[in-house]
């Protein structure tokens, strides 16, 4: 049973808001910068490693005034609570939430129906460290002695895209000697190009799979086994080359994997929150055991921020209210990623799954329709590519996109001018969004009068930035943790549960229900829509 909720929408604080938009329409970040001095100093925050600017947003201090409170009455604080104590926030699925127990410190106490689950979550990673070390060390040895270079994880959605961005973000860190690959798309090709330079007597598979019946990731573990067992002539090879992560022991074990070497996690970690569970075993893997502690500790240290800091001060709070500004109130529709790393290549993919997933609901915990906007949609490229790309629309376009700009005072790979360049472009770009140029100034510069629309740049495009020393694992698990709690603050502001996903059920029972009607030796009799039923007549022809 869902508990009734307060529309939002009803509560005098949105009511707030939404007056304070329409005077906010019009008013430009030019004037804003003008009146204050101090605002790009002022309206920053700090955390866990992370700077936080957001001085170029659109809001004055009544707007954030109004946010807070907003975030006060809807019981934001409470909600916090309620998530580390291990309460049952998921309510569709009747679950705790407590990824946050997964990188707790080894002594912490953190409750789900009376028992402590932190000895469990270090028992996992324990495991996981000696197996690290054995595969590291060479003492892990495939069925034929080899040691261990590849590793092949096998998984899809949260079992794959926070392991694959975060060997992309962390490869500085990582054991070169180890390939190490995701395979994800059920699309044979994924898998056909993962493995094609591998040796089989040298490859580790891991089957990350929360439930172990995900479509895709069981037809790609599959076909691995069978591409393993005819390179290596032997069925019992698989033991030595599979390893499975997964909530499911019985379906692990009915695959064929020994549970000895499976590493489990729990259902109060939901699929886009599991990066920290046994799902980061590739991510140990590429980095070794002491690095990944240090990842988890970046984690640990914005956990603890979120739960204790004052809103005015909290960086997944500021960021999460700002979201909801610019979508319920200035109807802002997309947000962009703009990390200025390339390490950071991936993380707004991986930043796809965790909002869109979790916040692209349209009713609340209660089951009502919600009548303003959630959830925005993410996207973004790593800079400077994204400048040659897409900046013209969010520059001159007629849509309203904030964008966060994430950097880093260090690169990784200090070359020449390079990170002074990439550094200027990204303060460039932050500044030309937000002052533009105005026509005066254009036809000031000698353009003519014609090409001075053109040329203008009506600039109060919004952005924060995020600058960091550098990218360490730390300073990764503290972005990481930035974005799901932020993603937490706005789903307990819209009402909606930032933790199932019931919106991807209904085309996999389709599919299901495809498959068989595309294989038939027969003509299958279809009941379809008229498009879907001509479609699949027509494939099933072209394959003749
Ligand atoms: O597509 C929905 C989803 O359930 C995601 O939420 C999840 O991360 C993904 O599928 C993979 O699920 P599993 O880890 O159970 O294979």
């Amino acid at each position: 049973m869902s508990e009734l909720m307060t529309a939002p929408s009803a509560r005098p604080e949105w009511q707030a808001l939404q007056a304070h938009a329409v005077a906010m329409r019009s008013t430009h970040l030019r004037d804003l910068f003008a009146a204050d001095p101090a605002r790009g100093e002022r309206l920053t925050a700090e955390a866990a490693g992370l700077y936080l600017d957001y001085s170029k947003q659109r809001i004055t201090d009544e707007t954030l005034t109004l946010l807070l409170a907003l975030a006060e009455a809807t019981g934001l604080r409470e909600q916090i609570a309620a998530m580390f104590s291990g309460a049952k926030i998921n309510n569709t699925e009747q679950r705790a939430v407590l990824h946050v127990a997964l990188r707790a410190a080894r002594d912490a106490v953190i409750e789900v129906d009376g028992h402590n689950v932190v000895p469990e979550v270090y028992a996992v990673l324990d495991r996981m460290a000696a197996f690290v070390d054995q595969v590291r060390s060479g003492v892990w040895r495939g069925h034929t002695g080899q040691p261990i270079r590849n590793v092949v994880n096998i998984g899809i959605g949260g079992s794959d895209l926070g392991p694959a961005m975060a060997y992309e973000a962390l490869r500085q860190y990582s054991a070169r000697e180890l390939t190490l690959r995701f395979v994800s798309n059920v699309d044979a090709t994924d898998f056909v190009e993962a493995v094609h330079d591998l040796e089989a007597s040298e490859t580790l598979f891991i089957v990350a799979s929360k439930t172990f019946t995900t479509m895709e990731t069981m037809a790609n573990a599959h076909s691995a086994r069978q591409w393993l067992i005819s390179r290596l002539g032997d069925e019992t090879a698989v033991a030595r080359h599979f390893v499975a992560l997964s909530t499911n022991a019985q379906a692990v074990s009915e695959f064929g994997i020994d549970p000895a070497n499976m590493f489990g996690f729990w259902d109060w970690v939901g699929g886009r929150y599991s990066m920290t569970s046994a799902i980061g075993l590739s991510t140990m893997l590429a980095l070794g055991s002491g690095s990944y502690h240090a990842m988890l500790s970046g984690f640990r240290a914005m956990d603890e921020h979120f739960r204790t800091a004052p809103f005015a001060q909290n960086l997944p709070v500021l960021m999460g209210m700002l979201g909801v500004w610019y979508t319920s109130f200035l109807g802002a529709e997309t947000q962009a990623v703009l990390p200025y790393d390339q390490y950071l290549r991936r993380f707004p993919a991986y930043l796809q799954q965790l909002t869109m997933e979790s916040t692209g609901k349209q009713v609340r915990r209660d089951g009502a329709a919600v009548d303003y906007e959630t959830g925005a949609i993410y996207w973004g490229e790593p800079g400077t590519n994204g400048q040659h790309s897409f900046y013209q629309l969010i520059h001159q376009g007629t849509k309203l996109i904030p964008c966060d700009f994430i950097g880093f005072c260090h690169s990784l790979n200090p070359l020449g001018e390079h990170h002074n360049l990439l550094m200027a472009n990204m303060f460039a770009q932050a500044e030309a969004l937000a002052f533009g140029k105005s026509a005066e100034a254009v036809a000031a510069s000698g353009t003519a009068e014609w090409l001075v629309p053109h040329r203008t740049f009506p600039g109060n495009r919004p952005s924060s930035t995020i600058l960091a020393d550098r990218l360490t694992p730390a300073v990764l698990g503290a972005l990481v943790a930035l974005y799901e709690h932020l993603v937490f603050t706005q789903s307990v502001i819209w009402g909606v549960n930032a933790f199932d996903q019931w919106g991807v059920e209904l085309g996999k029972v389709l599919a299901a229900q495809i498959v068989p009607e595309l294989a038939s030796s027969g003509e299958p009799a279809l009941s379809h829509d008229s498009s879907t039923n001509a479609l699949i007549r027509r494939y099933r022809a072209g394959r003749g």
